[in-house]
This record gives C-alpha cells, structure tokens and sequence, in this order.
C-alpha cells in the first residue's frame, strides 16, 4: 500500500552538543536569580574564609600585650555576626538557585506534557506509559539536579577551593604543597567510585519502579487477581520485589560506606601532615599557634570543594544524558497534525463523508488493515457497521476524525479533503464514544462535561444527556448525585453505566457527528432500544455512524456495511441485507433465535 506518511515519529538520538544547548536555553531564562544567587554563595563562602583569619589573630593575641577580655569578646561577637549573617544569606542563595532550579523543572516538564498532549497515537502504542513517567520524574529530576546542586558545588569547587588554598598558601607555602598531597587522592576515589554509585543509585531507582508498577497493576486488576485465586503469587512478587530493593540499597550503603571513611582518612591525612611538619613550625617559631590553627581550618573548608569537583561531573552528565533523552521525546514530531493546507475559513461541519478507495495499514509497509474502501455517508444519515472482531471497524471509524495518519484524497468531508479541515474544528464536531469507555477519577459532572469549554457548562443540559442515556435515575440515586466521584477516587461503575456516561460525555458537545463504537456492548437489549430512539431522536438532520455486533443497534440505520479482513463485503438497508443470504442475515437469524430463547 502507498501510505503517505508525513513523518516518521521518534526523532534522531540527540547529540551531546543539542542537550547542552537544551539545557543552556532553560537556564538562560533564569539567568539574573541563578547570578544573584551564585553571587550571594560568593560571598558566604567569603565569611567563612574570613572567620578562619579572626580565629588566628585572636589565639596569636593571647599571651601578647594587647590582650585584653574587650578584645576576646568582640572577636567572638564578630565571628558570631558572620555565622548569623551567614545563615540569613544561605537562605536567600538556597532561594535564588534552588528556586531557579525548580522554576527550570517545572518549565522542562511542563513542556514535555505539552509536547507529548500533541503526539500521536503511534507513539503512545510503542511507548509505555512507565517509561513516560520515568521521563518525567527522573530525567527530569536530574535536569534540576544538574541547573541547581550542580552550580552551587561548582561556585563552591572554584571560589571557596581556589580561595582556601590561597590563603593556606599565604600562610605558608611548604606546609600547604605536603598538607595537600593526600587531596588528589579524594578525586580519584571519585573518578573511582563516581560511576559505581550511580549505577548503583540507578538499580534502587529501577527497584523501587518495579516496585510501584507491580502495585499500580496489582491493584487495577484486583478483580482478576481474586478471580484466578493468585493472591498468593501476588504477595510472593511482592516480597520478592521488595527483597531485591533491600538489596540494590544495601549495594549502594556499602559503597557509601567504603567511600566516606576513605574521604574522611584522607582528609584526616592532611591534618596529620599538618601536625607533623607545622607542629614542628610552631615549636621553631616559623608558624604562630594561630596560623597553625587557621590552617587546619582551611584544610576542613579545602575538603568539600575538592568532593565537590567530582560530583559537579557527576552531575552535569547525568543532567546531560538526561537532557538527551527528554530532547528525543521533545524531537518526536506528532504523526497526525494540522496541514498547513487546512482552510481556516472552516468552522463548522455538515457531516458528509466520501470515501475513496481507501487503504490503511498501522505500520508503514505493514499489512492492510483496511482495502479499496469506497463508501459515501451522506449528511443526516446514519451508518451500522458490522463485522467480526478484528475487521477492522473501529480502524474505519479513527479515521474520521484523523487518530492515525492517512493518504490524502481518501476521504472527503462535505466535499472537502479532510486534511483541509482544521483537525480542532473536526474533532470538535465529532462526538465519539470509544469502544472501551474511559472515565477520569472525578465527578460523574467532570466526567460528562470533559468536551466543554469551562463557559459552556449548563446543569440542565447535562442533566437532559444524562436523561437521554437513561443515567439520570441511576446517578440521582448515588449520594452525592452529579458530583458522586467515580473512578479510583470514588465509586466504580458497571460496564453498561460507564458506556452509557461515555455516550452522554459525546452528547452534550452537540456533535455534527456523532460515532458510537459498540457503545452498547453492555446495556441490555430494551435499554439500548429505549436509549437509540432517544439519541436518534437528539442527532435528528445530523450525521450518526454506529459499529455493533447485534443486528437489532443496527437495523434502523439507512445504510449498513459489513466489513470482513478490511473489505466492505456487504452493504444496504436491513431489509436489503436480510434478503443476501451473507454475514448479515445469517447473524440476523441467529440473534433472533437467540431472543427467542431467551
Ligand atoms: N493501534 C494499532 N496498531 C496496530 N495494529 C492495530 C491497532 N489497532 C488495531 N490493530 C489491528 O488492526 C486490525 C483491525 O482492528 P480493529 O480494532 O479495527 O478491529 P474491529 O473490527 O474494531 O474489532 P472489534 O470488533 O474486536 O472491535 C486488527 O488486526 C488489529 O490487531
Ligand atoms: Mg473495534
């Protein structure tokens, strides 16, 4: 089949280069709050260098002339006045950066929800919806680490550690060069143990998700869980599943373990370096009791830059490998959009459709699911299709309102292409009734009212749909009426209630169209004739086009087809039909016979 396929979804695997960039354009919106904060973090990282100095002219004051107790106390209230001035700063550096980063977070995922609300079908059916929620919790996360965290160690690696050296160095050049010999030792446990923490980290992560799926599942199919009696087997997952997330954290506490001891020996290194050689200074007389002290301050403030180095690495590739792979979804362009061909002059269809020669295949080259169709709906009229499962019905129907990309001059709406019909404008007028009914987990109002602008909502006329489907009794039975909360939230409804709110959510958009497909499947036989005279009654001069296995949801229509492997096989009236001795009639007997034993 030639399908024309505008594009092809999944965009091309991003460059390093891209994410980079994607990742600077978030940033560049936040520019003056992450400079103020980075500036504020300048500064407190300043005070604490400072206090280091105050701490040593005080001790090499001792025992001196100008010692006095005046002279104690305002140095202390001194350095009491930066440490408070330091955590009044530190929280407004936190707000700055951190709040940057969460604004970042927020526009990012905000963005791909957009982004993937436009997609198309053929990417929600090769995308699991776990690997969606992944995209938008943990690469997203890590975007926030890598614009947050990540500028606060580097200004923290590059000013607090260049700084600390410096004045280590003022001190005493020496005893700096030995007293940091041990610190190289700290980067390379983190070139070391970097990538072993994070794929750790990423195993609990993978834990923990399987954790919440088999939940997710679990608890969606109780009923088939209790119906199979495999309670049991459900709580062996379980366990089994939570055992494994026990271990994956144990494997990534013991790495912990092994690194902080190490840093910290390290570290301690330079200390003991420090005593052995300065100690010796202070003995000589080449380094004040207070220098000696200051220095083992500055080896103390020296550590958390130099981790801070390698976790700034860490985090900026972990942000760009994520940045990489939100940028591929963001690239994904949707396979259904609306033509640039498309007459804006249309805001309104009649509801007559041509069909000709159409093929249609879900796969590119993959087998037709639909063949040399050629059929006309004129507008006001009403179609039954029918056909065994899997022929290729509610195909037929998706097309109409444009779920899945065709070849163009296929159908024709009111005469036009229907690519020339802006797709708001189509979907819009359609009112479809999908064959498995969804509700969201909000009031059974919410719930009929979805189609509506919020302006458009009128109690009464949903009160009048939810009569038309003859939910009105059932819903003013429930105690809280029309805002009785249905779904995981609230109450489940049966099969044949929740079909008959799917139809009364089409009704009320007052559809130029309206497609029911196998809406019926579970209301029983009298209801659903009660039900169709009603919504016959309703779409009177407007288009209706109703799938269904039974021949009775059918027959009053004024043309019926039956489709077999993607071919109409037979159409007519009922009449018609019943007289071709085909599919048809055959299943027309046999309902009735059925009826009658009933
Ligand atoms: N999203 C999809 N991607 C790929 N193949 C699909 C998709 N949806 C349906 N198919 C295939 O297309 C064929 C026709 O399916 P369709 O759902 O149109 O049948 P149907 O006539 O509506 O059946 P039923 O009476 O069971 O609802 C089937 O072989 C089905 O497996
Ligand atoms: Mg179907």
């Amino acid at each position: 089949m030639k399908s024309n396929r505008p594009r092809s979804t999944g965009g091309a695997e991003p460059l390093k280069r891209d994410a980079f960039r994607f990742l600077i354009s978030y940033i560049k919106r936040h520019i003056p709050s992450v400079l103020s904060g980075v500036l504020l973090l300048m500064f407190v990282d300043f005070v604490q260098l400072i206090i280091p100095k105050i701490v040593q002219r005080t001790i090499d004051i001792l025992g001196m002339e100008a010692f006095s107790n005046e002279l104690i106390a305002r140095n202390t209230g001194i350095i009491l006045a930066l440490a408070f001035a330091m955590i009044i700063l530190r929280f407004f550096w936190r707000m700055l950066i951190m709040g940057s980063a969460r604004r970042i977070e927020r526009e990012v995922r905000r963005d791909m929800f957009s982004h993937l609300q436009g997609l198309g079908f053929s990417y929600f059916n090769k995308t699991q919806t776990g690997s969606i929620m992944a995209l938008m919790v943990n690469d997203v996360n890590a975007i926030r680490m890598a614009t947050g965290p990540s500028f606060i160690a580097l200004t923290d690696a590059l000013f607090l550690g260049s700084l600390s050296l410096f004045f280590m160095f003022s001190i005493n050049t020496k005893l700096t060069l030995f007293s940091i010999l041990p610190l190289p030792g700290i980067l390379l446990m983190i070139a070391k143990f970097g990538p072993m923490i994070q794929s750790r980290f990423k195993a609990v992560q993978e834990s923990f998700a399987q954790i919440s799926a088999q939940t997710q599942e679990s608890f969606s199919g109780i009923r088939v869980v209790k119906g199979f009696v495999q309670e049991g087997k459900e709580i062996e997952d379980f366990e089994r599943n939570c055992g494994e997330y026990v271990d994956k954290n144990l494997q990534l506490i013991r790495i912990w373990g092994l690194f902080f001891p190490i840093v910290t020996i390290l570290a301690n290194l330079s200390l003991t370096i420090l005593y052995l050689i300065g100690g010796r200074s202070v003995i000589q007389n080449t380094l004040t009791f207070g220098e000696f002290v200051s220095f083992a301050m500055y080896i103390n403030l020296l550590v958390w830059p130099v981790i801070a180095i390698g976790w700034v690495f860490n985090l900026l590739q972990r942000g760009i490998a994520s940045s990489k792979r939100i940028l591929e979804l963001l690239n994904t362009e949707p396979d259904v959009f609306d033509s640039p061909k498309a007459d804006r002059s249309v805001k309104q269809i009649r509801g007559k459709f041509r069909i000709d020669n159409l093929s249609f295949s879900y796969t590119l080259g993959g087998k037709p699911v639909l063949e040399d169709i050629h059929l006309v709906i004129p507008e006001g009229t009403s179609i039954g299709i029918m056909g065994k499962p899997g022929s290729g019905k509610s195909t037929l129907v998706s097309l109409f309102y444009r779920l899945f990309p065709f070849e163009e001059n296929r159908i024709f709406l009111d005469g036009e292409e229907i690519h020339r019909v802006p797709l708001p404008v189509l979907r819009g007028s359609i009112g479809y009734v999908p064959q498995d009914s969804f509700l969201f987990s909000d009031t059974i109002r919410n719930n009929i009212t979805f189609g509506l602008d919020n302006g458009c909502i009128d109690t009464e006329d949903i009160e009048r749909v939810a009569g038309l489907v003859s939910l009105h009794e059932e819903i003013m039975a429930f105690h809280d009426g029309f805002d009785t909360l249905v779904g995981e939230r609230g109450i489940t409804l049966s099969g044949g209630q929740r079909q008959r709110l799917s139809i009364a959510r089409a009704l009320v958009i007052r559809p130029r169209v309206l497609i029911l497909d196998d809406a019926f499947s579970a209301v029983d036989s009298a209801k659903e004739t009660q039900i169709l005279e009603n919504i016959r009654r309703e779409m009177k001069g407007r288009t209706m086009i109703i799938i269904s296995h039974r021949v009775s949801t059918v027959k009053d229509c004024d043309n019926i087809i039956v489709l077999e492997r993607g071919r109409i096989i037979e159409s007519g009236s009922h009449e018609q039909l019943v007289r071709r001795a085909g599919y048809y009639s055959r299943l027309y007997e046999l309902q009735k016979l059925e009826e009658r034993i009933a």
